[in-house]
């Protein structure tokens, strides 16, 4: 069987394949169909200074090919999480990525600090939803403000820090060569793209926040642009994300340049498709004679 395992700023990962941050809770609900040490990471839901309750319902929607949200960072908040929740994952045997988030710079690199002293294998700075006002997209979609939370959390973690970045820019190469240079050891994409639906007999729009996150197989083909892009335009680690719904979808987006793949909706249809994935992924390498996952990386040769 192919070697799947991979190394990302120093940290081993069994497999490249992550269950995205929002999707996967703490993992307590996923646990009940497999064990998560056949994951190769778990990136948890995003977790701000202070409890969350997030954006007033309806906050999820349907799309033909994906779905749409405006889920608004609903979290316990850090003390609890790290009380709570992050003991139990790292029993696990499975690499950490404590996604984090927040208002103001000085709330994300507070909320760094906190993991810090904890065991915590990877933070992941979200400097990308599109569903609050504060933070989130703002820093996400300006070289400046995406320069200044990514250099003031690394100050305050020495932590291996990745840096999630939206799609939801004239030029993603710009903000990941900006957080590159303040200090971040990775950058994942893309976190989803803002987008909007109307009920028409009513005229309201479908989601009580108006706009929301679009992800699923739909913005495929968006991620694994953004992804070839960044991935030659840093010299840091890409981890990609964005539709992901099968072993062949990751083996395009590691192919495009990522070193590890994280999915996403997918595993809202079905709670076994980060297995399934890594099993069609060992049956591409075996039938293609290609011993290691780590040699497929940025491999696609552009016309
Ligand atoms: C949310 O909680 O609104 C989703 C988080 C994100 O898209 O970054």
């Amino acid at each position: 069987m192919a070697d799947l395992s991979v190394n990302i700023c120093g940290i081993d990962f069994k497999n490249p394949i992550i269950p995205a941050s929002g999707v996967f809770g703490y993992g307590r609900e996923y646990e009940e169909f497999y064990p998560l040490s056949e994951l190769g990471g778990i990136a948890t839901k995003g977790t701000t200074g202070q409890k969350r309750t997030g954006n007033l319902s309806p906050r999820i929607a349907e799309t033909p090919a994906g779905m749409l949200n405006s889920v608004g960072l609903q979290n316990p908040g850090i003390d609890y999480f790290i009380q709570n929740e992050l003991p139990n994952l790292l029993t696990k045997d499975t690499v950490i990525l404590a996604n984090i988030a927040g208002a103001s710079v000085e709330e994300c690199a507070e909320v760094a600090k906190k993991l810090d002293s904890t065991e915590v294998h990877m933070i992941e700075l979200n400097i990308s939803c599109p569903n609050v006002k504060q933070g989130g997209a703002a820093f996400g979609t300006s070289c400046e403000m995406a320069e200044q939370v990514t250099a003031a959390v690394r100050k305050a973690t020495k932590k291996p820090l990745i840096v999630k970045l939206s799609p939801n820019v004239t030029s993603i190469t710009d903000i990941a060569k900006a957080v590159e240079a303040a200090g971040a050891d990775a950058v994942s994409l893309i976190n989803t793209l803002l987008g909007m639906r109307i009920d028409i007999r009513t005229k309201r729009p479908v989601l009580r926040n108006n706009v929301g996150g679009l992800s699923g197989a739909g913005i495929f083909p968006v991620a694994v642009r953004m992804v070839w892009q960044t991935a030659n335009a840093v010299k840091i680690p890409v981890i990609g994300m964005g539709g992901v719904n099968t072993g062949e979808d990751a083996i395009e987006l590691m192919m495009a340049g990522a070193s590890a793949v994280q999915v996403g909706m997918a595993v809202f249809t079905d709670p076994y498709a980060p297995i399934k994935i890594i099993h069609q992924m060992h049956d591409f390498l075996d039938e293609n004679h290609i011993s290691s996952v780590r040699d497929i990386i940025g491999t696609v040769q552009p016309w």
